[in-house]
Formats: structure tokens, C-alpha cells, sequence
């Protein structure tokens, strides 16, 4: 099928017939290209289609939380506490924030449009644990410590960036198993029950982002594999190496709240071990399945024992 297509320079458009690339190229006053190729999208991708569908269907609100439930912890010396330890949450919410939304048109520009998609609802997950974090600094009177005095969990954020969207996805996979194993403690702890509520919702928003993180790693390679097994391999090692070096930021994080959280009833050391351990073992398990996917194999992984609680 031959689709028209406008080309628009600067303020002058003009139509023409795209050939091969069915191509609909825009820019504007000599700003970036927008590229479509294709006016019916492709959106044969069945699994995430269904986490498209899931992310819509189980959106809720801040406002759900009630925020006015008697609250637990009055003393200022656990408030003082909280803010310190909640400093990097709020920091790797709003940057999962500002990497999703980044995310959302080079996906669009490769036509990996079911996946744009997911992320539209990822960035509201986002913005919703963006709001929720810095209302809850409200509630325990206390601000995030600045980015001078807490380089660690901002540092740390940068590592993750990138606009390749499987480099992200691995140092993603990093910081959302950061958040889940966090939620998991804090809202075991019970400090509070609106931090409790807020804990609870996170960890559902974030199985599913771990769930679209692993399908999509899955794809790439499963395509990588069959097209270019040697390339894939590369490719592999690259994320890997991608992995530790993000990974590489948690330590610095760990020992600026360690005392804190020891004292709230959090072992960090525990924390980093479980992530160390899932985060890598996560990433292969996207990377093989997508492998044995392309080329028929079967690669037996072993899970680590923490996996099951953690779902
Ligand atoms: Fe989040
Ligand atoms: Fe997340």
C-alpha cells in the first residue's frame, strides 16, 4: 500500500508520495523529525496490549488515599528520619517520571506502538508516586534533603538515563527492583498508615512495570537473536555491563540512609543483596527467553529465593 504523506519545512507543507519507507516526516521551523510510518499502527503485539489494557484499568489517585488518618509518628526524631530516607524515593520517582515521558516519542519514532502506548500510562504511574511522595512530605512536615546535600540518589539517576530504550529499560530494571524491595519493607514496617496505603499501591504499579520491562527486553532480543545471533550476544554483554554499572550507584545511596533505616527497622545491607541478586538475575531472564524464543533452546535459570515473596 502506497499512503501519502506531508512533509512540512518550516511554515510551507507540501504532499508527496512516500515509496518505500511510507514515511510521514514533519518538522517544524527546522525542529526535530517527526516520524510515522504508518497511519494504521501495528498493534499485533498481544502482551503489551494486555498490559496497555491493565495499565488503563487500574489507575487510581492520590486523592484515594486518605490522608487524614490518624497518624503514628509524631516525634520529630522519626520525622527527621523519614525525610532523610524518603529524599531518594521522591528523586527516583520524579526522574522515572522524567525518563518515561522521554521514552514515550522514540518508541513512537521506531512505530513500537504498543509499547508507546504502555508508557503513556508508565508516566501516569509516575506522576501519581511523584505526587503521592512529595504530599507525604507534607504530611510528616519535613523536606527532602537538597541535591547538594544527597548527591547520591540523583547520581545514581543519571546512570539510568539513556535513549535507547533497552539501555534504559536495564538500568530501569535496577531502580524499579530498588523501589519494589523498598515498598515491600516500609510497608511491612507499618510506620504509618497512609505511608502503608501509598507502599501498597506503588508495589502493584511497579509489578507491572517490571512485567513491561521484561516482555519488552524479551522482543528486542527474541528479534536480535533471529536476525543477528553474534550482534545479539554483543548486545547482551552491553546491558550487562550497563546493569553493574548502575548497580554501581546503589552503595553510595545505601550509606547515606543506613543508620536511619537500621534504626527504623530496615537492614540496607539486606536491601542491596536482594537487588544485586534479582536485578541481574531479572535481566538475563528477559535476555534468555528471548533467545530461546528465536533459536528453540531452553535455558534453565536459577531464581533466586526472594523472587517468590517479592511478587
Ligand atoms: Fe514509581
Ligand atoms: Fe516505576
Amino acid at each position: 500500500m502506497r499512503v501519502r504523506a506531508a512533509v512540512l519545512y518550516g511554515k510551507s507543507e507540501r504532499l508527496r508520495t512516500a515509496g518505500f519507507g511510507k514515511r510521514c516526516e514533519r518538522t517544524h521551523d527546522g525542529g526535530s523529525i517527526m516520524n510515522i510510518y504508518k497511519v494504521l499502527p501495528d498493534l499485533s503485539n498481544e502482551r503489551q496490549m494486555r498490559l496497555w489494557h491493565q495499565g488503563i484499568r487500574k489507575q487510581w489517585s492520590a486523592e484515594d488515599i486518605d490522608w487524614n488518618a490518624p497518624r503514628r509518628i509524631g516525634g520529630e526524631k522519626i520525622r527527621d528520619q523519614l525525610g532523610r530516607v524518603l529524599t531518594p524515593v521522591l528523586t527516583g520517582e520524579q526522574s522515572a517520571l522524567y525518563s518515561v515521558s522521554g521514552l514515550i516519542p522514540i518508541l513512537g519514532h521506531e512505530s513500537k506502538v504498543p509499547a508507546q502506548f504502555y508508557l503513556t500510562t508508565w508516566a501516569v504511574d509516575e506522576a501519581r508516586h511523584t505526587e503521592l511522595f512529595a504530599r507525604y512530605f507534607g504530611r510528616i512536615d519535613r523536606e527532602p534533603l537538597s541535591i547538594r546535600k544527597f548527591p547520591a540518589g540523583f547520581l545514581f539517576q543519571s546512570r539510568i538515563i539513556s535513549k535507547d530504550p533497552c539501555e534504559w529499560l536495564t538500568g530501569v530494571l535496577a531502580s524499579e527492583s530498588m523501589a519494589q524491595v523498598v515498598s515491600h519493607e516500609l510497608r511491612d514496617l507499618d510506620l504509618d498508615p497512609v505511608l502503608s496505603d501509598i507502599c501498597a499501591g506503588i508495589i502493584e504499579d511497579e509489578s507491572r512495570h517490571l512485567g513491561f520491562n521484561h516482555i519488552y527486553i524479551e522482543d528486542q532480543f527474541r528479534d536480535m537473536f533471529a536476525a543477528d545471533p553474534e550482534g545479539a550476544e554483543t548486545k547482551a554483554e552491553s546491558l550487562r555491563a550497563r546493569m553493574d554499572h548502575v548497580l554501581e550507584g546503589v552503595p553510595p545511596i545505601i550509606n547515606a540512609i543506613r543508620d536511619d533505616m537500621k534504626d527504623l527497622g530496615i537492614d540496607m545491607d539486606r536491601v542491596q543483596d536482594i537487588l544485586d541478586r534479582v536485578a541481574r538475575h531479572r535481566l538475563d531472564k528477559a535476555i534468555y527467553s528471548g533467545k530461546d524464543r528465536a533459536l528453540g533452546t531452553k535455558t534453565s535459570l536459577a531464581e533466586p529465593e526472594i523472587e517468590a515473596s517479592l511478587q
